[in-house]
């Protein structure tokens, strides 16, 4: 059996409906694994990354919730975290975005970008993490940003989320790094998904953005899945800790 190969497995996604959480899901499912997909308004059945992954040849289960919503997210935990058929990978991709200048920027917007990005993926990767350690395995892959790494224009708290994501991936990796748990995040460059149409529509940041891109192109989701289910698959084994840029070049340059 491949080391990439997933068969078996079950990896919990959220932020599962579209964008990169729709490709990771389909990704898992690709590898092998059946997927519990995860979002704000994400449809009982018949969603299209339920499409996907059935299509797979996969089980796909849909649950929705809303990240805002501190005591949904430590609902989802607990039910999560007590079920019989226990989560092996844990794929923490949900995320909004605010964009207004720091100078102007809303309490409102702050806080809900906080807690979305930053305290809601604490709290449900406390739950499914401290399960994770009691039985001695599994696979946590967080979605960072270049903003993990940059300070980014008008998005001041989606950086410091998006820098706290760095932050607990190692913070976690170094504490559950024995237990078996690898802990690690994906920071993903420039990709074509809602999180990014205000920019592709602007043409003086869209030209600039891309000009800076080794690779000479927006990336599209499905270029996040092959870091995706190494991470998640025994191939990662010794991995710990680390955030992986997927960027087409652009920390390099
Ligand atoms: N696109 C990029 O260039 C880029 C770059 C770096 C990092 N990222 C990160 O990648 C992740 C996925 O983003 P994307 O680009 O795929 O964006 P997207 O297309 O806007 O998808 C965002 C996903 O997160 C879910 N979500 C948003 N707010 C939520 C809430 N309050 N509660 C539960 N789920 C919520 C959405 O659920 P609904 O569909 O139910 O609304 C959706 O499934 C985010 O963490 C983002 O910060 C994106």
């Amino acid at each position: 059996m491949s080391a990439f190969d997933l068969t078996g497995r079950l990896a919990v996604v959220t932020g599962a409906g579209r964008g990169i959480g729709r490709a990771t899901a389909r990704a898992l499912a690709g590898a092998g694994a059946d997927v519990i997909g995860v979002s704000a308004s994400l449809e009982a059945s018949g969603s299209a990354v339920e499409e996907d992954v059935l299509a797979a040849g996969r089980t796909f289960e849909a649950i929705r919730t809303d990240f805002a919503d501190p005591g949904a997210v430590r609902a989802l935990g607990a039910d999560l975290a007590a079920r019989e058929r226990p989560v092996d990978i844990l794929i923490n991709n949900a995320g909004t975005i605010r964009r207004a200048p720091a100078a102007e920027h809303p309490d409102a917007d702050w806080e809900l970008v906080l807690q979305v990005n930053l305290g809601a993926q604490f709290a449900l990767t406390r739950a499914v993490g401290a399960s994770m350690v009691a039985r001695g395995r599994g696979k946590i892959v967080f979605t960072a940003s270049l903003l993990s790494f940059q300070g980014g224009i008008t998005v001041p708290g989606y950086t410091a989320a998006k820098h706290g994501i760095a932050g607990l991936t190692k913070a976690l990796a170094n504490e559950w790094a024995p237990h078996g748990v690898n802990v690690n995040a994906i920071a993903p460059g420039y990709i074509a998904t809602d999180n990014t149409q205000a920019l592709r529509e602007d043409p003086v940041r869209s030209r600039s953005i891309l000009e800076r891109i080794p690779a000479g192109r927006w990336g599209s989701a499905d270029d996040l899945a092959g870091a995706t289910v190494f991470l998640a698959s025994d191939a990662a084994a010794y991995v710990h800790g680390a955030v992986l840029p997927v960027d087409g070049g652009w920390l390099a340059r």
